[in-house]
């Protein structure tokens, strides 16, 4: 079944981005030009997703702001015959279906998704968090979807890690199915290096079922009081089959300022109207070093 819909988590408190998210959501800060929302949003509709419901939280209004059209801006640069411009400004309204729902406190990513039930209604769709930046044409999503359409079940995005960091993420437990998929058997929050079932961690891109829905309105809250999505998970792979993808891509953790820094770097010198400057830029730098 086609996934016609995206479901995006934006209502966390972005401490590890602290203190620009004092004022500005995670969700927002841009690479380059764009904000992080925008790549993974455009990743989406690269899929086939039409509509897209964004997680937001009270004082994240700005997430909103984004997705409007500026009538009284698009009729100045049409007047000054600005096509470019123009386009830019339109660019975001035009790129999906937006709507959005509220999350009051950030209770965790899976209390998150479960406040998108209704507007998913009674069908698969795909989790993407935003903060994770994946550099790849087709995009991630694009990918998952063959995997899903092919295994008809969900699937989860992974990728595989130094054993010395794993300790920081969710992992799978797996049964290999193909060179990049593997039939997953558990799933792991941050498990210590010896407990670890494997390297392949989880990545901020899911296609699930709607019956993920029921079993998250029943998840208690777990680690640090926040309901787990990986609980979720747990739970459904006793009822249903979950694929874990190792995609093909560069992955940033964008949620973070060191994440974002390299992102920037790597977006910077891979486009084409920033390249030259970016490089230059590298080796004056490199030489200043020396
Ligand atoms: P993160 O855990 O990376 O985001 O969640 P965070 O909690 O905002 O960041 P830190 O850890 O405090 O720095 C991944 C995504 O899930 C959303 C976040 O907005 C982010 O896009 N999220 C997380 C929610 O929407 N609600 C939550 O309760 C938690």
């Amino acid at each position: 079944m086609k996934i016609r819909k995206a479901v995006i988590p934006a209502a966390g408190l972005g401490t590890r981005f602290l203190p620009v998210t004092k004022a500005v959501p995670k969700e927002l800060l841009p690479i380059i030009d764009r904000p992080l929302l925008h790549y993974v949003i455009a990743e989406a509709v690269e899929a086939g997703v039409e509509e897209v419901i964004i997680v937001t939280s009270p004082g994240k209004e700005s997430i909103g702001d984004y997705f409007r059209s500026y009538p009284e801006l698009e009729q100045r640069l049409a007047d000054n015959s600005d096509e470019g411009n123009l386009a830019l400004v339109k660019e975001a309204s035009d790129l999906a279906r937006v709507s959005f729902v509220t999350q009051h406190q950030a209770l965790g990513l899976g209390h998150a998704v479960l406040m998108a039930k209704d507007a998913v209604g009674d069908e698969p769709f795909v989790v993407v968090l935003p903060d994770d930046i994946i550099a790849h044409s087709p995009g991630a999503i694009s990918q998952m979807v063959q995997v899903s359409d092919r295994l008809n079940a969900g699937v989860i995005a992974v990728e595989q890690l130094p054993w010395e960091v794993i300790h920081n993420y969710g992992v799978v437990d797996g049964v290999p199915e193909s060179e990049r998929v593997h039939k997953i058997r558990g799933l792991v929050e941050k498990p210590s290096r010896e407990e670890a079932p494997s390297n392949l961690s989880i990545v901020g891109r899911y296609i699930l079922p709607p019956q993920i829905f029921q079993i998250l309105e029943n998840t208690r809250p777990g680690a640090i009081g926040e309901i787990q999505l990986t609980d979720a998970l747990v739970e459904m792979i006793t009822a249903q089959e979950l694929y874990a993808y190792r995609f093909q891509g560069r992955r940033f953790d964008g949620g973070t300022p060191m994440g974002l820094l390299k992102a920037s770097l790597a977006f910077g010198l891979e486009r084409a109207d920033t390249r030259e400057d970016a490089r230059a830029l590298l080796r004056e730098l490199q030489g200043q070093e020396d």
